[in-house]
């Protein structure tokens, strides 16, 4: 919530795909950091004061005249800058230096010779391997810079203006894939900029609790609960600042998976570790009756998100007086709902999708600013068990974007039943704690097809199973999950699951496409 007074580093955002991932990079070397649309004006950049700041890769040509650009007085403030990707190549374009199509383009895992006396290279070895992903290439540097990094095919894998603070790498070091790329960030960071690291989770908790009372006053507040990870961690934390101020509403939207409502109540209830005031609302048929028909994607979750505003603001008025409307929003969320130049692909419900007439005075998000596994640290600082914390991301439309086409109670059974069973059978195979491996859920097709049972034809839904190995949602492999683990799944789903008469794997990576089905 507060990152005020914190050193800061701004991430340009030129439509790169790792523009979170370079924020995130830059957060585990304890600095804190933002992406702002490469549309920010040199002002509001100025007037943030940042450390350093680092301009993303991006899909397009510097040298197309409608291809994004930044006024390079930029580079004349004496703030660090560091260039990544086309990033590098806008450096190189806007001071002089020349870009060209690469005769020949170079994608993935790439060995650099660098120049070690530069301060980016501090303790990286002369030959590195980087991640690169380029067809442009930087033919000449400008005036003033030194190439610092070359490759067989990439002339100028690196170039820096040591004396302006100035660095430009073709290469990703933000992606794992680039072995010393994190030694790089830091060497930027703390060399370069002179952070000195004030981007910690103690601080940030309390922080944030101070930040929260200053805010929330003797007010009251009504946190929206959904039981997973995000809306866990925003509840323990306002209640840790406001006590009894505070009252979540857990609304049962009828599309939760098998069991969650009791466990959730079981966790935040009465009955449960924390001293909350609690509200489930079980508001299935009131969701059921505004989805019936509706088969857009989009549609869905914006009447999904509507509802829940609707059932939030009914138990507000109930309690009386509350000011204050709590979210779990987080990062990505903020992000992927359009805040930069890359297309939206999904409205999310907490942001995008919110109605234009909310009727509180005002939205908390405390965890606004935070990736995932720093709400997970943020978790773990305020003691909220493993089981809680750790637990896999579950969409907040729920089960509405995991029936493809209108959703029915009949259909929400079906999905809840063949997912459960899913998730059984990857827990007994102790695969859930493997590598990586992000989210697993089932979920329905609205396709129906023949198939045959005793000695009777049937015609019935096919679902579908879907695993990924993702360390940020961003992008995903599909997981290879073991072939006897897949077929028990699917033989327990056809035989145990009404209504189904087929199951499918999909294999699929994102992109292209996406995690979740709608
Ligand atoms: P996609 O499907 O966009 O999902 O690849 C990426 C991650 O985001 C989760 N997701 C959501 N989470 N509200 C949420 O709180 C939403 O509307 C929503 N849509 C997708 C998804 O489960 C995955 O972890």
């Amino acid at each position: 919530m507060d990152a005020k007074n914190k050193e800061l580093v701004l991430v340009l955002d030129f439509g790169g795909q790792y523009n979170q991932l370079i924020a995130r990079r830059v957060r585990d070397l304890n600095v804190y950091a933002e992406v702002i649309p490469y549309t920010t004006s040199l002002e509001d950049i100025k007037a943030r004061n940042p450390k350093g700041i680092i301009f993303t890769g991006g899909p397009n040509s510097v040298y197309k005249e409608d291809s994004p650009s930044y006024d390079k007085a930029i580079m004349e403030q004496g703030i660090p800058v560091l260039g990544i990707c086309y990033g590098s190549q806008l450096i190189a374009h806007k001071l002089g230096g020349e870009v060209k199509t690469a005769p020949v383009s170079e994608y993935g895992k790439t060995e650099v010779e660098v120049d070690t006396t530069s301060i980016l290279y501090k303790d990286v070895h002369p030959t590195t391997i980087t991640w690169m992903s380029h067809t442009d290439y930087i033919a000449k540097a400008p005036e003033g810079f030194k190439v610092t990094g070359h490759t067989d095919h990439c002339p100028i894998a690196s170039m820096e203006n040591a004396e302006k603070k100035i660095y430009a790498v073709q290469f990703h070091p933000e992606v794992m894939h680039s072995v010393e790329g994190q030694t790089m960030l830091k060497n930027f960071l703390y060399d370069v900029c002179g952070c000195s690291g004030d981007w910690k989770m103690d601080t940030f908790v309390e922080d944030t609790i101070k930040a929260i009372r200053e805010k929330v006053g003797d007010g009251k507040a009504l946190c929206a609960l959904s039981g997973g990870v995000d809306s866990s961690v925003a509840a323990v934390l306002m209640s840790k600042a406001i006590g009894k101020q505070l009252t979540c509403v857990f609304v049962d939207h009828g599309l939760l998976r098998k069991d969650e409502g009791n466990q959730v109540e079981s966790v935040f209830g009465p009955n449960g570790p924390y001293d909350l005031n609690f509200i489930r609302v079980d508001a299935s048929k009131q969701f059921y009756e505004k989805l019936a028909g509706v088969t857009e994607p989009e549609a869905k979750r914006k009447i999904i998100g509507e509802e829940f505003i609707r059932v939030f603001e009914k138990e507000a008025k109930k309690i009386g007086a509350v000011d204050f409307l709590v979210q779990g929003t987080i990062y990505p969320d903020v992000i992927e709902s359009g805040l930069g130049k890359s297309a939206v692909i999904k409205s999310h419900h907490n942001v995008g999708g919110l109605p234009d007439y909310v009727d509180f005075k005002e939205i908390v998000e405390p965890l606004r600013m935070l990736f995932k596994d720093e709400v997970r640290k943020v978790g773990q600082k305020l003691g909220i068990p493993d089981y809680l914390v750790m637990r896999q991301p579950f969409p907040g439309p729920g089960l509405g974007i995991r029936i493809i086409g209108d959703v029915t109670p009949e259909k929400v059974r079906i999905v809840q039943e063949a997912d459960a069973i899913y998730r059984e059978e990857l827990e007994n195979a102790g695969i859930q704690k493997s590598a990586n491996l992000g989210q697993y859920f089932a979920a329905l097709t609205n396709m129906r097809s023949v198939g045959v049972m005793g000695d009777f034809r049937t015609y019935d839904y096919a679902i579908a199973l879907r695993a990924v190995c993702t360390a940020d949602f961003m992008t995903a492999d599909c997981a290879q999950i073991p072939w006897d683990v897949l077929t028990k799944v699917a033989n327990r789903i056809v035989n145990e699951v009404k209504g189904v008469n087929r199951v499918l794997y999909d294999c699929t990576s994102k992109p292209p496409a996406t995690i979740e089905f709608e």
